[in-house]
């Protein structure tokens, strides 16, 4: 039987969680998905995510949270990575010692489908471990005997390419069924389902203010741009409300169709 998973790119500040309100209880009851899951490393103040945030967006419908090279910014944050059994994920190819974990099963009806989540490293700040790797030692180690219906990859990267790649390199893995890139926060028009059976979109996009640079407020960017002087990062509603996401419906281990979401509203 088929199910369905909503894929919810980079949550951008208030205006990123606002449009998750406003926009995901209608997904939800249009499409009926098994799972929704959501990059929720910007979500407070786009920087990191907090426990009073993180109840916003799951009491709007989101499921599980996923990360990026935001993971580590907050307390809670940090603290929600590490409880006992997670419903917030970071990178798995940070080093040893990292808090929380980078991939989780999650049980959803009669589904058991694995998230995993992963960081490029073209142009990120972090010297992080070889994504690539990192994710054979998942697939062959970790996950190799567990029975999974499905398993889902969030790659947080900075270039098209890199996610590319991975998309690629995921062939090899009968179980994987979707690869969906994050970060740059703007939506690709690449959705396509593989010769295998995964379902790919380059990058999800964000939500947030639809009148931002990548979620960010115009003026103090541009302003930093023409001076070189620091200026504060600030999240409003300019120009309303963008959401973005990814519709994927499966069948077992395969997906069938890649449906982006981009939707907007004038508040
Ligand atoms: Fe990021």
């Amino acid at each position: 039987m088929s199910y369905k998973i909503i894929f919810i790119g980079d949550v951008s500040g208030g205006a990123g969680r606002k449009a998750v309100q406003h926009f995901l209880p209608g997904l939800i009851e249009k499409h009926q998905p098994d799972l929704v899951i959501a990059n929720g490393e910007n979500a407070t103040h786009g920087h990191g995510f907090n426990r009073v945030h993180h109840k916003e967006l799951t009491d709007a419908g989101v499921h599980f949270f996923t990360g990026g090279n935001h993971s580590f910014y907050e307390h809670e944050h940090v603290s929600m990575l590490n409880q006992k059994d997670p419903d917030v994920i970071r990178p798995a190819n940070y080093p040893p010692g990292a808090p929380g974990r980078g991939w989780k099963i999650v049980e959803t009806g009669m589904r058991r489908i694995a998230v995993i989540n992963l960081q490029g490293r073209a142009f990120m700040k972090e010297e992080v471990d070889c994504p690539l790797r990192t994710l054979s030692k998942i697939m062959n180690e970790e996950l190799a005997h567990e029975h999974l219906d499905s398993i889902f990859i969030d790659f947080h990267a900075e270039t098209t390419s890199e996610k590319k790649a991975m998309f690629y390199y995921c062939e090899q893995f009968e179980r994987v069924s979707a690869v969906v890139g994050t970060h740059t926060h703007v939506q690709t028009n690449d959705a396509q389902v593989g010769p295998t059976g995964i379902g790919f979109l380059t990058d999800a996009g964000m939500c947030g203010a639809y009148r931002s640079i990548i979620g960010v407020a115009v003026e103090p960017i541009l302003k930093r741009m023409l001076t070189q002087l620091p200026q504060k990062h600030i999240y409003n509603e300019d120009g309303g409300l963008q959401f973005n996401g990814v519709l994927f419906k499966m069948e077992q281990h395969d997906c069938t169709e890649v449906t982006p979401i981009n939707l907007t509203f004038e508040n």
